[in-house]
């Protein structure tokens, strides 16, 4: 027994899949205290918020969220905010946090969240605010009872922090240097989670798992982890995000080809298609090498879904520039797109750099961005007309569905089903307003 025994947590999360997976070994810290989850934060004694500072907006939403909760917290003396990942790692954020919101009780970063816990009986015994940031971590962040959200799809770490410094991103400032876990013990969490906790989709975590055992002494390559996962018995398939285009071998794109098991997406985040921005970025490739890539991939896998990352108005982006992304955009055809607004990030190169894009010619690119992007998605969905994919068969609303490794559905009519949560092939039939429908292939 503790003072939080039987009281009530609940925890907001922003950010990356990779804060989302922080955020399930939070409630397991939080659960081995004896507490439980609520979605109520009237009825939660302990609140946390897994913060994140890629994008301006990412900090002001959090920041506006917690500093909402003044009367929450006033109400009752018991009632303890927690503030911990990327925001409070920073070392020149947009908020003076300590001083701005004395209403969190603790105030951590993203090298020992694995300390919540004691961090939290330490507040119970004295009573006293807790603001600790560490320059790297203390011990494994691998903590062994997270609780999962999702019961079909895994995340699981394979490699901590990036060495990559794009001139604009905040993340190696907040989340160290790439740290890599041993191949034996990711193996033996993905065996439990398939095996004996029936899970259908593992995805692999990491700012960049190209870079997977780089710092290991066996050296093991991306390419030789994911052969060895496949070994695993068991119905199931492996994700992985995100891949830097610089590191992506022709090994990979074999591996990716020949194990049924690795599942036929690819998230290769491009930024830009002018080779003069990629430059700026700090990106270590140009266009023509990530078109060669996604030639190969193309190739080997006809059936593949890419999705990539784009940011606009980088400082010096031209209309030249941007005009080269839309056409990368029609060259490739994205199956999915997330398209950013450069958003300066203190500490970073970039926000030095001189001709900062305006705001309103941003926010026009990436409108229209998005409006083109509409309409090759909808001609992608043309392409899938006769053709055959492995998918998860699920029941939604009573009819079965075959959801793609790319996470598109395909209706199946008439379908006699008796379980769910399987692999089966689902050929697609027809199309009409954009909804995909198709038949079990055998
Ligand atoms: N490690 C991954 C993703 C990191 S962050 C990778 O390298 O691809 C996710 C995305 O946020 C990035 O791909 C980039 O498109 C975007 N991003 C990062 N910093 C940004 C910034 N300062 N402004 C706008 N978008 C940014
Ligand atoms: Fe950021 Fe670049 Fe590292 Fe991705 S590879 S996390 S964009 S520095
Ligand atoms: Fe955000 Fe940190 Fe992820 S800054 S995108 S939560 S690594």
């Amino acid at each position: 027994m503790n003072k939080y025994t039987g009281k009530f947590f609940h925890v907001v999360t922003y950010g990356c899949q990779m804060n989302v997976h922080e955020s399930e070994k939070i409630r397991g810290i939080l659960a081995s205290l004896g507490m439980l989850e609520t979605d109520e934060i009237n009825d939660a004694t302990v609140v946390v918020f897994n913060t994140c500072c890629i994008r301006e907006g990412a900090e002001d939403k959090a920041y506006s969220n917690i500093a909402a909760l003044k009367k929450w917290k006033a109400e009752d003396d018991s009632r303890v905010i927690v503030m911990c990942g990327c925001m409070p790692q920073q070392k020149e954020g947009k908020y003076d946090l300590k001083k701005k919101l004395p209403i969190v009780d603790i105030i951590i970063g993203t090298h020992n969240i694995n300390l919540l816990g004691q961090y939290l009986t330490r507040l119970a015994e004295k009573k006293e605010k807790i603001y600790e940031i560490l320059e790297s971590p203390t011990e494994s962040m691998d903590i062994g009872n997270c609780i999962r959200d999702d019961k079909i799809n895994a995340y699981v770490n394979i490699i901590y922090g990036c060495n990559k410094f794009c001139t604009y991103c905040i993340v190696p400032y907040v989340r160290g240097r790439e740290k890599s876990r041993p191949i034996d013990e990711i193996y033996k969490e993905v065996k439990d989670l398939v095996q004996n906790q029936g899970y259908k989709y593992i995805t692999l975590l990491g700012q960049n798992v190209n870079s997977y055992g780089k710092d290991l002494t066996d050296k093991t390559t991306f390419s030789e982890l994911l052969t060895h996962l496949c070994r695993i018995e068991g119905d199931f398939k492996i994700k992985f995000m995100t891949s830097h285009p610089m590191d992506f071998s022709d090994d990979l794109i074999k591996v990716m080809k020949n194990e049924p098991k690795v599942a036929k997406t690819l998230h290769l985040p491009v930024q830009s298609g002018s080779t003069a921005i990629l430059k700026k970025m700090n990106r270590h490739y140009d266009i023509k090498q990530y078109m060669s890539i996604i030639k190969k991939v193309k190739r080997a896998i006809p059936n593949i879904s890419l999705s990539t990352d784009i940011i606009v108005g980088f400082p010096g982006e031209t209309d030249a520039d941007y005009l080269k992304t839309l056409k990368l955009m029609k060259k490739v055809k994205y199956d999915q797109l997330f398209a950013f607004m450069y958003s300066k990030r203190k500490g970073t190169p970039a926000a030095t750099f001189d001709n900062q894009v305006e705001d309103y010619i941003k926010t026009k690119r990436v409108n229209n961005l998005l409006r083109l992007q509409k309409i090759i998605q909808k001609d992608q969905l043309k392409k899938c007309f006769k053709k055959t994919y492995n998918c998860l068969i699920k029941h939604i609303n009573g009819v079965a569905v075959g959801i793609t490794d790319g996470g598109k559905e395909i209706y199946i009519p008439n379908y006699q089903f008796a379980n769910q949560n399987y692999f089966a092939n689902v050929k697609v039939e027809d199309i009409r307003n954009h909804k995909l429908s198709g038949v079990i292939d055998e």
